[in-house]
């Protein structure tokens, strides 16, 4: 972290309000999932209705594998389940699904939450890849 940022977070006293700010205002989807095989759906934020047509609240506790389907790069989602195992990032362009079917290119970041070396939570941001 640079060192302003560590100053904003660390002097304050409240990160928790600066994060809650971002992440719930920032133009880009945020997933976060739980560490377990299956990386179930513990948070999304608003932008991420906005992309895929999903309620927060509907995609509670199920995998966003549910984004996937017939044209989905299996490639690109066994490169990302690799990083997974390694506890590593992965960046990626993919086929998803918005929930009324439209399909679109997902262009996402995985990234791990560590406390110590165990992963405790995998957040991803994601956006439409399609570039003009
Ligand atoms: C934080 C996080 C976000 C993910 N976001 C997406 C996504 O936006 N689109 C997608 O196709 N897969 C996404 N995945 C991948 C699936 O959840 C899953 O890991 C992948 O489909 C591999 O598992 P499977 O082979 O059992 O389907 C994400 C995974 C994690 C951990």
């Amino acid at each position: 972290m640079t060192i302003l940022l560590k100053k904003v977070f660390q002097d304050t006293g409240i990160s928790l309000n600066v994060l809650q700010v971002l992440v719930t205002n920032t133009y880009d989807s945020i997933l976060i999932t739980d560490a377990t095989k299956d990386a179930k759906i513990i948070y999304a934020n608003k932008a991420f209705k906005k992309l895929t047509g999903y309620d927060p609240s509907e995609v509670m506790g199920k995998s966003p594998r549910i984004l996937q389907g017939a044209a989905t790069d299996r490639k690109v989602i066994a490169r990302l389940t690799d990083s997974l195992k390694r506890g590593g990032r992965f960046e990626g362009k993919a086929v998803n699904y918005k929930k009324n079917g439209t399909p679109f290119i997902m262009h996402w970041r995985v990234l791990p939450v560590k406390v110590g070396n165990q992963v405790k939570f995998w957040v991803a941001i994601q956006r439409d890849g399609f570039v003009i």
